[in-house]
């Protein structure tokens, strides 16, 4: 049982630069939080900081309850999975294994048994006496996993594992580390900037921007209720479509004078937004009341054999609708957008969402 507690921690470099401003998470026991955000926004610094690799500036870390700050990173029972593996070259597979095991003074048999049963899961075991470089992509990383797992720890820390691996081997190591975690019930944080990888891992998904947490939550409660037009485009591929607003004398319109309904806590609103998949494509002009209809011009048509993606021009910006199977519409026709009021997401000036 473990649980990791962050209390507004914060990271200045020593060159002055703070790389984390201010942040706390709660990971409750057995969960998956996962670390997502664009390249230097601090999640490596944060986890090295949950790791002991780093100090913290201010805040704390507590694992279990208990304050970590000044505990050493051995001492704090922790196993790190790192992007490049980190693997000995000149190990083989089983000693890489049971480096970690032998320099706490584990007895042989007991290293033998974990080393072994561990392969056995990672379905290793046929691979014991090869060397890292005799390895693929795949099953470097399993041995980086298999690495932390022996070691029997009470929290998981994860620094993008996959992004050295094809698109394939990606999609079946990111199943294959989610049952896993699972089945062994070990707490872990994981840092990615893939929002898919972030989407179906996460039990936690906290989105940090800038050295801040943006938002935090279920993942597809996120999805669905962003908090921010950053959240909006960063989670969701394609990402969500933002028009800009501007102040007709009643309330917002569209940039290029189209007039939109709005409802009261909407009227302050300077971006409107929907999903790719929330939006309609007709070629006439009946259309459910308060949706959001837009002239629409095809620029591009990207058809990817289940659906097809339909680039228009439409409200003064450029948009994406996604449509299922081949698309009828092709590049040049003039169509109408249509997204109905409550699937339009509505955003302050400030990028806050205000409905
Ligand atoms: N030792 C350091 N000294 C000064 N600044 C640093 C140091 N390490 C990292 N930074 C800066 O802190 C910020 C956060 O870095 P960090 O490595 O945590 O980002 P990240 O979110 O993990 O990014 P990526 O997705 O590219 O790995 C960056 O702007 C980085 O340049
Ligand atoms: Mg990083």
């Amino acid at each position: 049982m473990a649980t990791v507690d962050l209390k507004d921690v914060k990271k200045v470099y020593p060159s002055g630069f703070e790389a984390v401003k201010g942040v706390s998470i709660a990971v409750p026991d057995k969960q998956l939080c996962v670390l997502v955000g664009p390249s230097g926004c601090g999640k490596s610094t944060l986890l090295r900081m949950i790791a002991g690799l780093e100090t913290i500036s201010s805040g704390t870390v507590a694992i279990d309850g208990k304050i970590v700050n000044s505990i050493g990173p051995t001492e704090r029972d922790i196993a790190m999975v790192f992007q490049n593996y980190a693997l000995y070259p000149h190990m083989k597979v089983y000693d890489n294994m049971a480096y970690g095991l032998r320099n706490r003074g584990t007895p042989k048999d007991e290293i033998d048994s974990r080393v072994r049963s561990t392969a056995k899961v990672l379905e290793l075991s046929t691979l014991l006496d090869r060397r890292p470089r005799e390895l693929s992509g795949g099953q470097r990383q399993r041995v980086a996993m298999g690495r932390a797992i022996v070691r029997n720890p009470r929290v998981f820390l994860f620094d993008e594992p996959l992004s050295n691996l094809d698109a394939k081997l990606r999609g079946q190591m990111r199943v294959e580390i989610k049952n896993l975690q699972r089945s062994l019930g070990v707490t872990s944080v994981y840092v990615t900037h893939d929002q898919l990888e972030a989407m179906t891992l996460a039990d936690i998904l906290v989105v940090m921007n800038a050295g801040l947490v943006e938002q935090m939550g279920a993942p597809l409660d996120v999805y669905e209720k962003p908090a921010s037009t950053f959240v909006a485009s960063f989670i969701g591929a394609p990402p969500m479509n933002l028009l800009a607003l501007t102040a007709g004398s009643s309330g917002p319109m569209l940039a290029d004078g189209t007039a939109i309904a709005f409802a009261p806590e909407q009227a302050r609103a300077a971006t409107v937004g929907f999903r790719p998949e929330d939006a309609d494509v007709t070629f006439n002009a009946e259309a459910p009341s308060g949706a959001l209809v837009l002239p629409a011009l095809v620029a591009a048509v990207e058809p990817v054999g289940a659906e097809s993606f339909l680039h228009c021009a439409a409200g003064g910006s450029s948009i994406i609708v996604r449509v299922a199977g081949r698309a009828t519409a092709t590049v040049g026709n003039q169509l109408r957008v249509v997204a109905k009021a409550e699937k339009l997401h509505w955003f302050d000036h400030a990028g806050k969402r205000v409905g």
